[in-house]
Order: structure tokens, then C-alpha cells, then sequence
């Protein structure tokens, strides 16, 4: 069972989105996919039609004292969520506290989760990278994709932040309109080996996908990046193994 980390190289890139539309591209390909928030946002239940009002989710079980696993939702057969939940801004430091011990804690989850063999692939969505206590999750992955977009602050902190070796690039929000975008992509490519050989483009319907609370491919199964998303999953499919099958 295969573990993929997705995280934004900053806050807004897409990796929210990026994570829900790959989850159901997988799901299609026939594979039984388990999706986890990890971020304090909650908001990938949001792309999986849960109501505003939903507040349960495995972080807000670890600040009430209940089990993790009883969190989690079923959207559709062979494609589980499990969201973070929502938390109170008082309760924010509390959670911060203790977030480091928790997802070292998580090792342990995924391990159990590999072992019961239910999943065949598990997404995670971390918060955006240089937010405190993401190393244990990252650890965990068998891989991690940052996402960016094609701008001159992705490409500063490309070269201020340093990320985990093995760390693969995903492009988002790709529009070969513009002139800067397309020479940051250019140079991306010639001397960025991390860069993946698939972008997903700026594309409306990627926006109306999380405004009608649907992963991109099934809000609408022709759109550009719904089809750039299928590539990506079909990429994982040949290029990401897990470390305990
Ligand atoms: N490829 C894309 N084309 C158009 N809009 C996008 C694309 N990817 C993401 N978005 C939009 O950008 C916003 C931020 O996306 P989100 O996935 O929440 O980012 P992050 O998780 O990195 O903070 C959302 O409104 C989303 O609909
Ligand atoms: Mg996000």
C-alpha cells in the first residue's frame, strides 16, 4: 500500500485540490484509496461534500479523547476520507502542543493501516511546507510530491527552503499564456531533475470542482486537469512502490 504526501510549497498552490482529484483518479484506475487531512484547515472534506456543519475528524477525536478511527467517511465504495476536523481557535495552541508527538504517532497508524491491507493506495494532505511538525509525515510517505505554481515566489523558496531528498515537484495552476510562466517552466525543466514530466493547468473547472464539493474527475470527467490527473495517477501506478506491501 503505497503512501503518497502532498504538500504545497507554500500556502494556495492547489495541493488541497490536487489531493482530492488524484484520490479519485486512483479510484477509478479500480484501486481502494484512503484519503487523510493532516491539516488543521480541514478543508479536504470540503471537496468531498460534507456539510459546513461537519466538526468530527481524528484530530479533533485526539483533542476529545476519542479513537482515530472512528472518523473516518465513506464517500463512495473504494474511497475513504478520513477528515481532520474542525477546531476552535482556543484550541489551536493546545493542538500545537501536541502535534509533534501525534503524527510521530502516525507512523504507527499507517503501519496498522498497511498491515489490515484494506487500502490499496493512502493520500495525505499535509498543511503547506515550513508549517511546524510535518516531518513525521513526510518521513512516513513513500513519496512526496510539494506542489507548485509557475511564479517568482515558488521559485524563491525553491532555493530558500530546503526539502526532503527524494522529494518530487508537481506544477499546478500551469498557463502557458503567460510569458514568465513559461520561461520558469522551461528552466524548471532543465535543471530541476525533482520536476515531475506532467503539470496540471490553470483550469476553471479544477475552481467549480471544490464550489460544487467534488474532486475535479467527477465534477467533470472531460476537463483538462481531470485528463492531466489521470496521468498523474497512471504515473504513480508504474512509479511509486510501498515500502511494505
Ligand atoms: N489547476 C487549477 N486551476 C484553477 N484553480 C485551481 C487549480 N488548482 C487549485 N485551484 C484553486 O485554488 C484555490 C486553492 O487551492 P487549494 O487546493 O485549497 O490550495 P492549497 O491546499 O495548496 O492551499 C482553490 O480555490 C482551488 O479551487
Ligand atoms: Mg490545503
Amino acid at each position: 500500500m503505497p503512501v503518497i504526501a502532498l504538500q504545497g510549497i507554500r500556502g494556495g498552490v492547489g495541493a488541497t485540490s490536487i489531493t482530492a482529484g488524484l484520490a479519485w483518479a486512483l479510484h477509478r484506475l479500480g484501486k481502494g484509496v484512503l484519503v487523510i487531512d493532516c491539516s488543521a484547515d480541514n478543508h479536504l472534506c470540503l471537496h468531498f461534500n460534507t456539510p459546513f456543519s461537519l466538526t468530527a475528524g481524528w484530530g479533533r477525536a485526539e483533542l476529545d479523547g476519542l479513537a482515530w478511527h472512528q472518523q473516518a467517511l465513506r464517500y463512495c465504495e473504494g474511497l475513504d476520507l478520513l477528515p481532520f476536523g474542525r477546531l476552535s481557535v482556543d484550541e489551536l495552541p493546545r493542538w500545537s502542543a501536541r502535534h509533534q508527538q501525534v503524527s510521530g504517532r502516525w507512523i504507527q497508524y499507517l503501519n496498522q493501516l498497511r498491515d489490515s491491507g484494506e487500502y490499496d493506495w493512502l493520500l495525505l494532505d499535509l498543511p503547506a511546507a515550513g508549517m511546524p511538525g510535518t516531518e513525521g509525515w513526510q518521513e512516513a510517505a513513500d513519496a512526496l510530491f510539494c506542489v507548485l505554481n509557475a511564479d517568482a515566489n515558488s521559485h524563491i523558496r525553491l532555493h530558500q527552503q530546503p526539502l526532503p531528498p527524494g522529494t518530487r515537484l508537481l506544477l499546478n495552476r500551469f498557463s502557458a499564456e503567460s510569458r514568465l510562466q513559461q520561461d520558469l517552466h522551461q528552466y524548471w525543466r532543465q535543471h530541476l531533475d525533482a520536476l515531475l514530466p506532467l503539470a496540471i493547468h490553470q483550469d476553471e473547472a479544477m475552481a467549480e470542482a471544490l464550489a460544487a464539493k467534488q474532486p475535479v474527475g467527477e465534477y467533470s470527467t472531460v476537463s483538462l486537469a481531470a485528463d492531466e490527473l489521470n496521468i498523474l495517477a497512471v504515473w504513480c501506478l508504474a512509479h511509486v512502490t510501498g515500502s511494505h506491501p
